[in-house]
């Protein structure tokens, strides 16, 4: 069966770009063949905090190939912040070198332009630096007397939580803690970058086209009408290309030095010290309930890093408003800053971090009360958002949870920790909800049509991005639907600021979003074709282009918000299930199975979408039982450097995990119906895991990645 022969959406087609990216044909950033391509170099200081005292280049300028070595004293002026501690955002400007300050180690330091590559890496060794270094922030602990309130800040509150937990029969206060994490997508951050006299073009590894666009143009002060960003392919991302990165500057600045286009690509060494992070958060859970379970009050305070210069919070509060009914409510953010480079978004940001420590802590509580973790969640459901008073747009948490409950065999639960063993393994069931903003952002598409062949051909252009989770395959299907032609006679153009403006790739706003932008545009050419064929029995596109007497069309369309929306909490919802195995001697474990019932309204593709959600709960694996990277105590240097030391979860530690989607359209979230699904996968899987492991175990884990020296039950203690 050729399922590429389906019409419109909800249908599990291949990939319409999976020939071009297994085949090779399919370019990325780093590949575009580009004339007088010279290749770029950055250099890392080998110091956290301090400034440079002196720098050597005649060493490296002198090796053959090399056509300019950049540092903070030749380069040129780029916009600077007005003060320290700007607040980060994905247009935030870039500016790099140009000081002698050094903030955190692996800072970029320099840059060695040359012919070849290998010419370049070779130079970029030979550059001397001088440092005079000062004792950086590098210690979490000691650093914790410098936390602050954010500019920015997000802090909140209803009723009153030191009554709420004063009237409750049972409470908790515990604190939850997640290493720093960082992003690894597949495709190395990259980008090939000519200035040609101010027309500057960049084929870049971006999320966000426009973004890009006018983080180049704000950086260097230029016009953005003269800045083109190229990313029609890319290799992942994970929040990490959200946001025009440094290095991004640097190689413009390196091809308008030269006049010569300049490649750069950032390694996986420097993707931990050059791109981004997830920081590390210690979250504080305080729970009042009644003897029933109902709530009386719930807490959540934050305390995370940011880097000298920048501010970014993540905000792991968010679900902890939203998710469960209480009067007595309050959720903090503190920030401390560190010598280590600046956070940003990952995967989920706020939910991940956020739902491992309020539906840990919920299991915990449900523990407490001697409830079934499900019952204890569905007696404080709500279906108005108690932050603001809105009713969510659709919320089938509960139906997420009893469905799950059924298709897992919960019923199978041991009802007392470590209670349960098949042969040396102790066996364990957890948990959790899921929660995820799905928002829907104004986006702009165009569609061009062509009669060919009696038929009618169509092109979509967007410069929305396709980072991996089926963008052009999800856009040639509603095309195909709202203009009633075969997925095959769809082609679609993304990735290039000259199409026209989307919100580009993040927080899970793209599918909805796009989908509804190309609905628009072709809703327009219809509207169109209409009125140029004037009175007609036509109804078919081919019978109005026939009408109409055309050969081609081309129609702008905009989809954004309506006022339904925007009176709506509108959030996707989910349910993850685990079973996992401890063998009782070592604290290895085993993730035997997992069940992933999501509520997303719409599926556009079912195999798409499939492809989201268990890539997201492999990611939550991860969180749970692998990613870590450390901080040097001394240097401020991370150790883990390479995926050899920073763990990602392979095969073996994964099991069969299975999805189970809610049949649903969100008519409110939008006309199509959808609603988010590349963050809820990943969002509340740690905590399912870490709620697994204490039923199996009787061992509470609240410190991030579980390793099995963590969970190792000594004899002595187990009995
Ligand atoms: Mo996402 S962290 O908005 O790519």
């Amino acid at each position: 069966m050729n399922l590429n022969t389906s019409k419109g959406t909800g249908n599990p087609i291949d990939r319409v770009e999976g020939k071009l990216k297994v085949t090779g044909m399919a370019k990325y950033a780093s590949e575009f063949k580009v004339k007088n391509l010279v290749y770029a170099q950055g250099i890392n200081s080998t110091i956290a905090k301090g400034r440079i005292t002196a720098i050597d280049t005649a060493e490296a300028e002198a090796q053959p190939g090399v056509l300019a070595v950049i540092t903070y004293k030749n380069a040129e002026r780029l916009a600077q912040y007005d003060k320290d501690l700007h607040p980060l955002s994905t247009t935030s400007i870039q500016p790099v070198l140009q000081s002698d300050q050094v903030h955190y180690y692996g800072e970029y330091v320099g840059l060695v332009v040359a012919e070849t590559f290998e010419q370049a890496q070779y130079a970029a060794r030979l550059v001397k630096y001088t440092y005079a270094q000062e004792t950086p922030d590098i210690d979490f602990e000691a650093s914790k007397g410098k936390a602050y309130t954010p500019t920015e800040q997000s802090d909140y509150s209803r009723g009153n939580v030191a009554e709420g937990l004063a009237e409750a029969d049972v409470t908790l206060d515990e604190t939850y803690v997640t290493p720093i994490e960082h992003h690894h997508p597949m495709e190395l951050h990259a980008i090939i970058g000519s200035w040609n006299g101010g027309n500057v073009q960049a084929y870049a590894s971006q999320q966000m086209i426009d973004n890009a666009a006018t983080t180049i143009a704000d950086t260097f002060q230029i016009d953005k009408k003269n800045v083109r960003v190229m990313s029609p392919y890319v290799g992942g991302g994970f929040g990490s290309k959200l946001a025009a990165k440094q290095h991004v500057i640097l190689a413009l600045m390196a091809s308008k030095a030269i006049n010569r286009p300049v490649q750069l690509t950032v390694s996986r060494n420097q993707m931990f010290t050059n791109t981004n992070l997830r920081q590390r958060n210690e979250q504080r859970i305080k729970i009042g309930a009644k003897s029933d379970g109902t709530l009386t009050a719930l807490s959540h305070d934050t305390l995370s890093h940011t880097s000298t210069y920048e501010q970014y919070q993540e905000a792991c509060g968010t679900v902890t408003k939203m998710l469960y009914k209480t009067p007595n409510n309050s959720v903090t953010h503190r920030l401390m800053p560190m010598n280590l480079q600046s956070p940003f978004a990952m995967r989920a940001p706020g939910e991940a971090t956020g739902s491992f420590a309020l539906e840990s802590a919920m299991d915990e509580m449900a523990f407490k009360l001697n409830m079934d973790p499900i019952a204890f969640r569905i007696k404080n459901d709500t279906q108005v958002d108690p932050s603001n008073g809105k009713p969510f747009s659709s919320r089938l948490l509960n139906e997420c949870l009893r469905l799950g409950a059924k298709e897992f065999g919960w019923e199978n639960r041991p009802q007392k920790p470590a209670s349960k063993s098949e042969g040396n393994w102790l066996v364990g069931y957890g948990v959790s909800a899921a929660s995820r903003r799905a928002p829907y952002m104004k986006t702009s598409a165009k569609v061009i049509l062509e009669l060919k062949n009696d038929a009618v051909w169509a092109t979509l252009q967007m410069d929305a991005t396709d980072i991996g989770t089926g963008s052009y395959t999800i856009l040639a299907q509603t095309v195909s639907e709202y203009l009633d032609i075969p997925v095959e006679q769809v082609d679609v153009e993304l990735g290039d600021s000259e199409y026209p403006v989307t919100p580009g790739s993040g927080g899970s706003w793209g599918a909805a979003s796009f989908a509804n932008g190309a609905r628009a545009a072709c809703e327009q050419a219809l509207k169109d074709l209409k009125d140029k064929a004037g009175e007609t029995a036509a109804t078919t596109t081919v019978a109005l282009m026939k009408a109409a007497q055309l050969s081609t069309l081309e129609a702008e369309g905009t989809a954004e918000p309506d006022e339904e929306y925007k009176a709506h909490s509108v959030f996707s919802f989910g349910a993850n299930f685990t079973e996992v195995w401890v063998d009782k001697d070592t604290g290895v474990f085993r993730i035997k199975r997992m069940l992933n019932v999501a509520s997303c309204g719409k599926i556009l593709n079912p195999k798409t979408a499939f492809g989201q959600i268990i890539g997201g709960c492999v990611m939550g694996a991860g969180m749970a039982i692998a990613e870590r990277t450390e901080v040097e105590p001394n240097f401020g240097n991370f150790i883990t450097r390479s995926f050899a030391d920073y763990h990602v979860p392979v095969n073996l530690d994964m099991a069969n995990i299975d999805v189970v989607y809610l049949p649903e359209e969100d008519k409110i979230a939008n006309k199509m119906g959808i609603k988010g699904i590349g963050e809820l996968g990943i969002t509340s899987v740690a905590a399912s895991i870490a709620n697994a492991v204490f039923n199996a175990t009787g061992k509470r884990m609240r410190d991030l990645p579980l390793t099995p020296e963590k969970i190792f039950v000594k004899k002595e203690e187990a009995a």
